[in-house]
């Protein structure tokens, strides 16, 4: 597998891909890849030419007190993943690489001072302007995101269509273990007894979606419901659930669809997010 470490070779080479009339699509990750990458790859795959997977920890993103030093790296394993997967490269920058003396950051205002954005108030700034470059370098037709940072998507979305980067953004399903947690590379942080406890997130997320499915309109019932059942797990400690409107991210009184019923809730020290959306 080819490791790209340097903008201007990467885009040599997506020069000459675009002159022999060929698409692409980009991957952005964090790298430590894991099944739920690899969905994103494998649909990337499906659907372009060439697949640029990116495998750069964005020091933008994350605030002072959070993890960017412990989160977890491993371009061997990643780049095995990726063969194997058949993308066609991995653009592995080094931060200065990225940032050296850059003073321009995009930000974006209101669906990123919620949910997450509320506890994580420099996320999404990192994320957006890290995204915006990996766009400026890479030119993809297409691009892949997880459903399972819901607010996330939700925000590139928005930040493609208002900066008009004429790029498809394609959402993919949430992947999970066979008992139900999501998968992510923050997982690695968790015992095994904080691996048990955090199955508390899908269970309180089904007993929610279910309520729905029953015919329950009060969105703080359900939100209530699925507080209690987290609260019942002596390892959680709950950062936010909530029902918002999907578009907007706006708090909803009554259920409506279409909805992101989103958490965040931290097991132990590691802060785990998981959702489920109705369309
Ligand atoms: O979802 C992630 O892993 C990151 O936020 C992303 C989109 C790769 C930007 O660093």
């Amino acid at each position: 597998m080819q490791i790209i470490k340097k903008i201007d070779e990467l885009r040599t080479i997506i020069n000459q891909w675009r002159k022999d009339g060929l698409t692409v699509g980009l991957v952005p990750t964090m790298g430590y890849l894991h099944e739920g990458h690899k969905s994103l790859i494998d649909r990337a795959v499906e659907e372009n030419d060439r697949v640029v997977v990116s495998d750069f920890v964005n020091p933008t993103q994350f605030g002072p007190n959070e993890d960017f030093e412990s989160y977890p790296r491993d371009i061997n394993a990643d780049a095995a993943l990726c063969e194997a997967a058949g993308a066609s490269l991995i653009f592995n920058p080094e931060a200065d690489e990225m940032y050296d003396g850059a003073l321009t950051f995009v930000d974006m205002n209101k669906i990123t001072k919620v949910l997450c954005g509320k506890t994580r108030p420099i996320h999404f700034s990192g994320v957006c302007t890290v995204v915006s470059k990996l766009f400026n370098i890479v030119t993809p037709d297409r691009a892949y995101f997880g459903q399972k940072d819901a607010q996330q998507l939700c925000v590139i979305k928005k930040m493609v269509k208002d900066l008009n980067f004429g790029i498809e953004i394609v959402g993919c399903p949430i992947i999970r273990e066979a008992d139900g947690l999501a998968k992510s590379s923050r997982n690695t942080y968790l015992s095994s007894e904080e691996r048990k406890a955090a199955l508390c997130l899908s269970r309180s997320l089904n007993i929610g979606k279910d309520m729905i499915n029953s015919g329950e309109t009060s969105a703080a019932a359900v939100v209530g419901r699925i507080k209690e059942e987290i609260e019942k797990e002596s390892l959680a400690k709950i950062d936010y659930v909530e029902m918002v409107d999907l578009n907007q991210l706006e708090s909803l009184e009554t259920i409506q669809k279409p909805l992101l019923c989103a958490m965040a809730v931290y097991i132990g020290k590691t802060r785990l997010i998981d959702n489920f959306i109705m369309e």
